[in-house]
Parts: structure tokens; C-alpha cells; sequence
């Protein structure tokens, strides 16, 4: 596990990436699009094993989860009901002179190093008066903060006219939401269950910034946990997690000033910082898939909401906070969306949503006791953070073998003397089970480094003896030893390792 403080800043982490291969500014070659990035080979494989986690962890290996996937424009209809059309909205304020436009709470937060997110326009206007705030570009006068909506707007259809105007979704929770009947009467699923979907999510941010952290066009995996409104505290797994620990931040500490600490979740749920135990079960679960994945727990917190935090849908919201080079920041949102979201749909829809309770022959509309709301952008930046680690004359990327984008690489000492072709028999082998990148270019010192990098965390070395002993030496990422294995035994070797 890393120390954070290796890496600087957020810029030389994104530099390392476009070297590295893992994200590039998107459309570099025309200056870039700020809020845009593009995945290279690298970067690719981990995002999909991030993926591919989460989905296995949370979806394919529970009974009780199911998933989806919806489109990402959706009938502006869906967008009324949620609230994000007349309310989506950030604040943001523009220079009078040289039209410098800049989100509003960020200003704020720059400038006088306080938190903002959750200020009004009104706030935010008496902050900017009293500390004779002014354009950071060219100190010229600044605008009254107004409310922009970032939803990407689009038209439907060969006419753009009021009536065809549609919206790229800002999260993938509606078409869970719009959908419930269809997914839960398909699959027969019985409360409580959960509907999970990965998919991209689309805002106009006024200023993106910090790499991968604030994107206009990004990846969230999210769950909606519906239980009956009457059993949000009918958690079969309560017991089996309500001894565990974690670095909680509650409301309270917030407002005292003082620090997280490490707390029970039943000593969460008892001082009623956690309010439902489907909510404090799916807070742990998510908080330990992290820790599981390899993140250091002197990284992660759970910080409640203050009320005035709270989005327009949400009873009760925390988020799951990383340390990140610039501060305690947002990894996922977790929020108790109650039942607003389903009765919404119902009403503008004019179809009620309901399920029907079978043992109190009532219909009853589902309470969504937790919404696990993930970031797969800021996950990725995450994992890459932690697993940063600059150690005495190399830089080695950490990963959990699990994400790791290549798993083995494979190299023949000398590309002469029959190495190389027991070297392809050797990746013909294993190149099913698992990605494996064959090379033969370099000292094999060299090749070592720059596998380090790759966050490669085993390299085979086919050398001379391998002809007489049958064996090739894997050498470890993290401890840098080197173990002889046969040929023979390799497959089980890294099915125990990977
Ligand atoms: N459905 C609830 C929801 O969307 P949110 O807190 O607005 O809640 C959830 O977003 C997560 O999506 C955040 O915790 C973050 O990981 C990610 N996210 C939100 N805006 C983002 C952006 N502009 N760039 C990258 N990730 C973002």
C-alpha cells in the first residue's frame, strides 16, 4: 500500500498515464477537450477489471442483485420526474470584463479554503462581498451567482425544435427507476432486492478539473437497493458486518471541527449517524471492496451529509471519501433515496409503481434504503494513486493482481538459441487464462522497470538452463525475488497467485 505523497500532484499522475499508455487528453492532436479523456491500452484493461469486480462482487455472485442496461439518451419525461430538468443545477459566477466563467462554489473553496458545495446563491454572494472577491484571471467584477444546468442537451430526430429536445443522462439511476416494473415482473425478483447498472453518465461541469476526478463524460456503476418501506431495517447481514470498523466522519464531527475516527457500524447505527441497517450493511460492502482491492484504509472515510448537503431525492447521503493529492474528496455517494424517486415516475407517468406484498395483500411503493453511486473514473484514479510507489531506483505501480492490466509478461533472456521459441510455447500455454504481453527488446533489467510500471506483478525469464531443467524464473513485482518454477507446474502457480 503507498504513501499518497508520492505523487505530487494530479498533473504528474495524468502525465505518468499518457506516458504509461493509460489515459490521454482526448483529441490531443487538436489541443485537447477539456472534460474529455480517452483510455489507452492500459488504461483500458484496468477500467475493465474494475468493472469486472464490482459486477462480480456486487451483481453475478449475490441472489438478491440484478442488472441492467439502459440507454444513455433518455425521454426528457424521465429527466421531469427525477427533478434533474428544473434542477440539476450548479452556481457559477462570470467576470463582467473579461467573461471568465468559473463554478461558483469552487471560487470559494479556491480562494478561502472552506467547504462550498452546499451554499446558496445567496451565501455565496455575501462570501463575495465581504472578502472583495474578484476575477482570478483579471480581478475584474464579478457576476451574481447564477444557476446553470449541467445536463448535455441534444435533439432528437432531423429538426432541432423545442419538442424534440432530449437529455444525455446525468446518472444512471432513472432508467432503474423508470424501469422498475418491467426488471423486477421479468425476473420475478421479491423485495428486498437490488438493480445494478455500469454505464457512461454526461454533465456539462462548468470547470472540469483534477485529471480524471471532475469529467464532463464519465463511468458510474450504481445499485439501487429497494426494500419494503416498512423492513429498511431487515438486514439478513446486519449481524454477520456490525462489529467492523471504519473511518467515520459524522455530521456532528463535522460541525465540532474535528477529525474522522475509526467507529463500529453498530456504534454508528446506535449513535443514529447510520439511520437504516440496509444503509449501514451497503456503506461497509462498498467501503470493504475498496480495502479488498488494495486501497490503504489511512485513504478512505465515510463522511455523513450535513443536512444542508443533502441532493433534492435524498433522506440521508454519505459519501465514500479518498485522500486524494488535492484533499478528501468524493469516491462514491451513497444516499437513502427513500421512495421519491419511484413514487416521481408514478406520478408523472400516471402509472402507479408499486409491489404487490404478498403476505399483507398490499401494494406497497419500494423505499430505496441505499444507492452505492460509484464513480469508475474516480475508482480507477484511486486504485492508480494508491498503487503509485516510487522506491530507490524504480517506479512500480502496486495494483491488486486482480486489476492489474497485464498479469504475466514473458521474457527469453536472448532472442537467439531456442529461447525465444520455448519462450512462444510458454505463451501459448497460459495466453488464455490470462493478458500477457511477450517481450524481447531491452536488457532484462529494463524489461523489469518498465513492466514495474505497467503494474505487471510477475515476469517469466526463459534462460539458458531452461533448456536443461525445464524450469523459467518468475520474478515477484512488489519483493522483486525470483523463484524457480517448472514449466510444468506454472499454470497452478498462478492460479494460486492471480
Ligand atoms: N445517482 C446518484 C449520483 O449520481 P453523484 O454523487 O452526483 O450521485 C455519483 O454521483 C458518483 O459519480 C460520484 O461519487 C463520483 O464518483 C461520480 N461522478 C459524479 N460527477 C462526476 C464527474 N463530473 N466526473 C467524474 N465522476 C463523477
Amino acid at each position: 500500500m503507498a504513501d499518497i505523497s508520492k505523487i505530487h500532484t494530479i498533473s504528474d499522475l495524468a502525465a505518468f498515464c499518457k506516458r504509461k499508455g493509460f489515459v490521454f487528453p482526448s483529441a490531443e492532436i487538436y489541443g485537447g477537450f477539456s472534460g474529455f479523456f480517452d483510455y489507452g491500452p492500459l488504461g483500458i484493461e484496468l477500467k475493465e477489471n474494475i468493472k469486472k469486480d464490482w459486477w462480480k462482487t456486487f451483481v453475478q455472485s449475490r441472489q438478491d442483485v440484478i442488472g441492467i442496461d439502459g440507454s444513455a439518451i433518455t425521454n426528457p419525461k424521465v429527466l421531469e420526474a427525477s427533478g434533474h430538468v428544473a434542477g440539476f443545477n450548479d452556481l457559477l459566477v462570470d467576470c463582467k470584463k473579461c467573461k471568465f466563467r468559473e463554478r461558483a462554489d469552487h471560487l470559494i473553496e479556491d480562494l478561502l479554503k472552506i467547504p462550498a458545495e452546499h451554499l446558496s446563491a445567496k451565501q455565496i454572494q455575501k462570501l463575495i462581498e465581504k472578502h472583495k472577491i474578484k476575477c482570478p484571471k483579471c480581478k475584474g467584477p464579478l457576476s451574481e451567482p447564477k444557476q446553470y444546468n449541467t445536463m448535455f442537451k441534444t435533439y432528437v430526430g432531423p429538426v432541432e425544435q423545442d419538442s424534440s429536445v432530449a437529455y444525455l443522462r446525468p446518472e444512471t439511476a432513472q432508467s432503474i427507476f423508470s424501469n422498475f416494473e418491467l426488471i423486477q415482473k421479468s425476473s420475478r425478483a421479491q423485495l428486498p432486492f437490488g438493480i445494478a447498472q455500469i454505464g457512461k453518465a454526461f454533465r456539462n461541469e462548468i470547470s472540469p478539473r483534477d485529471f480524471l476526478f471532475r469529467m464532463r463524460e464519465f463511468e458510474q456503476m450504481e445499485l439501487e437497493f429497494f426494500t419494503h418501506p416498512k423492513k429498511i431495517n431487515d438486514c439478513p447481514f446486519y449481524n454477520d458486518i456490525q462489529t467492523s470498523s471504519v473511518n467515520m466522519l459524522s455530521a456532528e464531527m463535522q460541525n465540532k471541527g474535528k477529525n474522522h475516527k475509526a467507529m463500529t457500524i453498530k456504534s454508528a447505527v446506535i449513535k443514529k449517524i447510520i439511520k437504516n441497517r440496509w444503509h449501514a450493511y451497503w456503506l461497509y460492502s462498498q467501503y470493504q471492496w475498496f480495502l479488498n482491492l488494495g486501497i490503504n484504509p489511512k485513504n478512505l472515510r465515510i463522511r455523513e451529509h450535513k443536512k444542508e448537503e443533502l441532493a433534492h431525492y435524498a433522506k440521508a447521503c454519505f459519501d465514500l471519501e479518498y485522500k486524494f493529492p488535492f484533499g478528501w474528496k468524493e469516491l462514491q455517494g451513497m444516499a437513502d433515496r427513500g421512495q421519491f424517486d419511484l413514487s416521481q415516475h408514478g406520478k408523472y407517468s400516471g402509472k402507479e409503481i408499486t409491489f404487490f406484498d404478498q403476505a399483507k395483500q398490499e401494494h406497497v411503493v419500494p423505499y430505496v434504503a441505499a444507492e452505492p453511486s460509484q464513480g469508475l473514473d474516480r475508482a480507477f484514479l484511486a486504485f492508480l494513486i494508491d498503487a503509485y510507489t516510487v522506491e530507490k531506483d524504480r517506479v512500480v505501480l502496486k495494483l491488486n493482481p486482480k486489476l492489474a492490466p497485464i498479469k504475466i509478461a514473458i521474457f527469453p533472456l536472448v532472442n537467439k538459441d531456442k529461447l525465444p521459441e520455448v519462450a512462444m510455447k510458454i505463451y501459448n500455454l497460459l495466453k488464455d487464462k490470462y493478458p500477457i504481453f511477450y517481450d524481447t527488446s531491452g536488457s532484462i533489467g529494463r524489461r523489469y522497470r518498465r513492466m514495474d510500471e505497467s503494474g505487471t506483478p510477475f515476469c517469466l525469464t526463459i534462460d539458458h538452463d531452461t533448456l536443461k531443467d525445464k524450469a523459467v524464473t518468475v520474478r515477484h513485482r512488489d519483493s522483486m525475488k525470483q523463484k524457480r518454477v517448472k514449466i510444468k507446474d506454472l499454470e497452478t502457480y498462478f492460479l494460486k497467485l492471480i
